[in-house]
């Protein structure tokens, strides 16, 4: 079968990696499938983008930002126009259902019109000074060249929550595309190219982790890392960007929880709490992957959502009756069958799915049944550790507080659901969660992005993408105009 190959974008130029060696892109709905060879990239091919990048950097930081932004604009509306291709692609190497690839892309068209503002919106402070004369103000500037690491779960709509920040912030960037999707970050950085992006302002070096994000991380010029990814990855990342004193913001994984109360809307539960599970087959760092029910309303909720998971079509994403897709890879269906056994190793039970579908329409992709398992507690694996898959577990729970408990008692905090119509205890939720996002009678995924996005505990490290992004991207300097035409000690001329 013939396949196109792909080179990283490196100052402008489409180059192989030097290795000569490339990585399959595989669909995960038919492995034979084969989307194209990207290039296995190592540290020598990031010096090269890292150089083009520097060069790069030395006009872009002086281009007005309102004219960054213009960019950024232009982008966003060819995105649009390529929407339906970009999506289709996406699916090809991702999986997900067509709905929710023209999901992602939407979403970096958002990004890229929300962001598209802030290029007029870059503000800094002035504040009187201590002494006459004086003036001083605080002015956003851009870091230099900043290091991007993205995930496959979200191929082009996280690469836009993070290029299109640095850029109006006046950055350079060198990507790396998760291995597993690196068509639709080929794709967004097209629509950049095409929008009139100077070369070597963006730059792409496809390959594997270990050999590409490391060396980006490690490389002397580049001044910021924004990684999405595993938190095992991330602490790693984390590590060697402190040895360095690099800034470096994460954004891992979750446990998210969403919380039933009696007084809940059992049919919107139920709706919120199949998409928040099953949706994009479970792979988002905002799935649904507990699902705490107030015990007057258990029994129905569970018969319920059981009846619903097993009504589920899976099957490939870019067929209009599929409603979850596959998993990434095999690894990832391993992932699932892994914790569905422990969880049963564990006490918990078997309500429907939990096996790897081989069959069939099933039998050359990586495919894993749409899993509930009831009887959770709080202490077990299944409630503690991150499965990324379709695998959800239900939890009983007495009273309002203790749900709260419960749902507080992992090591993560991305984000939250309740769902009940007391507006008492909705509020003491939002004050109460341990959660960076919480949502009200709404499940635990789709957030917006002009909203800050991030989460506490082991999710994060403080930063956040969205309302919050620029933060990350810029650094302040503050400025002092002294116009007395006198020297004029701070903290001495004008002491008592
Ligand atoms: C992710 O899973 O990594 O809030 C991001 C959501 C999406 C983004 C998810 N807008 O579910």
């Amino acid at each position: 079968m013939s396949y196109p190959t792909f080179h990283n974008l490196i100052g402008g130029q489409w180059l192989p990696a030097v290795s000569g060696k490339s990585i399959l892109n595989l669909n995960p709905a038919d492995h034979r499938d084969v989307v194209g060879a990207f290039p296995s990239s190592h540290a020598e091919d990031v010096a090269l983008a890292m150089a083009a990048a520097q060069k790069a950097f030395v006009s872009w930081r002086l281009v007005p930002a309102p004219k960054r932004a213009e960019i950024l604009m232009r982008a966003g509306l060819l995105l649009k126009d390529r929407k339906e291709q970009y999506a289709r692609e996406m699916t090809r190497e991702m999986g997900k259902v067509l709905t929710e690839t023209r999901g992602d892309v939407q979403e970096a068209i958002d990004e890229a019109f929300y962001v598209a503002g802030e290029g007029r919106r870059l503000f800094g402070q002035t504040t009187p000074s201590e002494l006459p004369n004086k003036f001083a103000m605080s002015l956003r500037v851009p870091l230099g060249v900043v290091g991007l690491i993205t995930p496959w779960n979200f191929p082009m709509a996280i690469p836009a929550w993070k290029l299109f920040p640095a850029l109006v912030g006046g950055n350079a960037c060198v990507i790396k595309p998760a291995s597993a999707t690196p068509l639709s970050v080929y794709n967004l950085v097209q629509a950049l190219v095409d929008a009139g992006l100077p070369p070597g302002v963006v730059n792409i070096v496809s390959g594997s982790g270990p050999a590409v994000g490391m060396a980006l991380v490690e490389h002397p010029g580049v001044r910021a890392v924004s990684f999405t990814g595993s938190s095992e990855v991330g602490s790693q990342v984390a590590q060697r960007a402190a040895a360095l004193f690099k800034p470096v913001s994460l954004e891992m994984g979750g446990k998210n929880a969403q919380i039933v109360l009696d007084d809940a809307n059992l049919e919107l539960a139920l709706d919120g709490a199949l998409w928040g599970a099953f949706g994009t087959t479970g792979q988002r760092c905002t799935a649904t992957s507990r699902i705490l029910l107030q015990k007057g309303i258990a029994a129905r909720f569970t018969a319920e959502f059981v009846s619903r998971a097993q009504k589920l079509v899976v099957g490939n994403g870019l067929e209009a009756s599929v409603e979850v897709g596959p998993q990434i890879n095999p690894s990832q269906v391993e992932t699932s069958a892994k914790y569905v056994a422990i969880a049963l190793a564990e006490g918990a039970k078997l309500l429907t799915g939990g096996h790897p579908l081989t069959e069939g329409a099933y039998a050359h992709g990586s495919f894993f049944e749409p899993t509930v398992l009831g009887g959770v507690t709080p202490s077990m694996r299944i409630a503690r550790e991150e499965v990324f898959g379709p695998v959800v577990g239900l939890m009983e729970f007495d009273s309002f507080e203790q749900a709260i408990e419960i749902a507080n008692s992992t090591d993560y905090g991305l984000s939250t659901a309740i769902y009940t119509k007391d507006v008492n205890r909705a509020f003491t939720a939002m004050r109460d969660l341990e959660t960076g996002i919480a949502y009200i009678n709404a499940p635990t995924i789709g957030a917006e992005v002009h909203l800050p996005f991030g989460g506490v505990k082991r999710t994060g490290n403080g930063h956040r993408e969205g309302l919050g992004a620029i933060d990350f991207f810029t650094t302040w300097k503050a400025v002092y105009v002294d116009y007395s035409d006198k020297l004029q000690r701070a903290q001495i001329d004008n002491a008592e």
